[in-house]
C-alpha cells in the first residue's frame, strides 16, 4: 500500500515565500508523485495558541485553505481537511498527553524560546505561555499519529515536533501494543532556511518575509529590497551562495536557469537580477493570485471542499479511535 504522507499549516500569520518553497511546493510534487496516500490540513486550533481575534483568526485559517488550492492542491488526490473538523484528533490529543512527559515538553523549543525572552526581559519564565502553546507537541503528535502519517514534510524547526511524535507513540505502543506508526519527516535540503529580505531566515517573527501573494507592484518593491553585496555589477558572482539565485531557481524555467548561472560568472549587476526574478515569479503568480482572490471571496466553496475531505478523514480517524479507546479499556 501507498505510505501516508501529512502536513499541516498553521494560520499564524500571511503566507509567505518561505512557506511555499520550502513546504507547499514539496508537498504538492510528493502528492502529484502518485507514490503517496497525501493528506493535508489547516492547522487552525493550533493557531490558536497565538490568534486570539475572531475575525482575524478567520481570515487566516481560509488564507492557507485558499492558498493550498490556489497553489494547485487536486482535493480529489489529497485528502484536505481543516484540523477542527475532525473531532478525533482532539480526543486522541488528551490521550497522547497522558503519554507524553512533561520534561519532553519543557524542552520543546517554541516553549523554551519563551521562556528564554521571559528571562531576558527578567518577567516570570511563563509569563504569556498559555497551555495551548505548552502542548503544542501533543496536538502535532495527535494530528500525525492519528492518520498513521509515515511521512511528514516540515520546515528544520519543526524536526524536533516529529521526534516528540515518536516518542509518544512508543511510550503509547509500549504499553498497549504496536498501535501508531512511527512517523519520519523530510526536508526539503536546500530550500530548508530560506533567507528573507534581511538575510536573516524568512519568517514572520522578523517581519521578514515576502507575501505570496502580493500584487505585482508590491512584489517588485519588496524583491528590490533583498539584501545584497556592494560588488560592481562586471563583478563574476557565485549562484550558490546568492538568495537572489536561489528564488529565481524556483520560479525560472531550466534553460532560464542555467542562461543566469552564466550571467553569474560573467558578471551581472544586482539589479538585474532582482528584474529577471520579478518576471518569472509574477508569471509564476499571476494564476494562483487570481484564484485565492477568488476562492476567498467565495467562502462557502472552501467549505465545502474542506467538509468533503473531512468526511474521508473522519472515515479513518472514527474507526481507528475506536480501536486505540478500546486498547486502553474503554468498551466501544
Ligand atoms: N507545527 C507546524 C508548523 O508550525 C504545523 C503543524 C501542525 C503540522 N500539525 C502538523 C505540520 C502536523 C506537520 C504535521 O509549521
Amino acid at each position: 500500500m501507498a505510505k501516508t504522507i501529512l502536513t499541516g499549516i498553521k494560520p499564524t500569520g500571511q503566507i509567505h515565500l518561505g512557506n511555499y518553497i520550502g513546504a507547499i511546493k514539496p508537498a504538492l510534487e510528493l502528492a502529484d508523485s502518485g507514490e503517496y496516500r497525501a493528506a493535508y490540513f489547516v492547522a487552525d486550533y493550533h493557531g490558536l495558541t497565538k490568534i486570539h481575534d475572531g475575525a482575524e483568526f478567520n481570515e487566516l485559517s481560509y488564507g492557507i485553505a485558499a492558498t493550498w488550492l490556489a497553489l494547485g492542491l487536486n482535493p480529489d488526490k489529497v485528502i484536505f481537511y481543516r484540523q477542527s473538523d475532525i473531532p478525533e484528533i482532539f480526543e486522541l490529543n488528551w490521550i497522547l498527553s497522558c503519554f507524553a512527559s512533561k520534561g519532553l515538553m519543557n524542552r520543546a523549543h517554541a516553549y523554551k524560546a519563551a521562556v528564554e525572552a521571559n528571562k531576558i526581559a527578567g518577567k516570570d519564565a511563563d509569563f504569556g505561555v498559555n497551555m495551548g502553546l505548552f502542548n503544542y507537541p501533543v496536538l502535532m503528535a495527535a494530528d500525525i499519529l492519528m492518520f498513521k502519517a509515515e511521512v511528514v514534510p516540515v520546515g528544520k524547526d519543526q524536526i524536533q515536533h516529529i521526534e516528540i511524535a515518536r516518542d509518544i507513540a512508543e511510550s503509547f505502543n509500549h504499553h498497549y501494543g504496536e498501535t501508531f506508526l512511527l512517523p519520519e519527516y523530510t526536508v526539503q535540503k536546500d530550500t530548508a532556511v530560506l533567507p528573507g529580505l534581511d538575510g536573516r531566515k524568512m519568517s514572520k517573527s522578523y517581519n521578514n518575509t515576502i507575501p505570496l501573494f502580493e500584487e505585482p507592484g508590491k512584489l517588485q518593491k519588496l524583491i528590490n529590497k533583498i539584501k545584497t553585496d556592494s560588488r560592481p555589477p562586471e563583478a563574476p558572482k557565485d549562484p550558490q551562495s546568492s538568495v537572489l539565485f536561489m528564488l529565481y531557481k524556483e520560479f525560472a524555467s531550466e534553460l532560464e536557469v542555467e542562461n543566469m548561472r552564466a550571467e553569474y560568472q560573467k558578471g551581472i549587476g544586482w539589479g538585474e537580477v532582482k528584474k529577471e526574478l520579478f518576471h518569472a515569479m509574477n508569471r509564476f503568480m499571476e494564476e494562483p493570485r487570481e484564484k485565492y482572490k477568488e476562492l476567498m471571496s467565495s467562502p462557502e466553496t472552501v467549505d465545502k471542499i474542506l467538509q468533503e475531505g473531512a468526511e474521508k478523514a473522519r472515515a479513518v480517524s472514527a474507526p481507528f479511535l475506536k480501536e486505540i479507546k478500546r486498547k486502553i479499556g474503554f468498551s466501544v
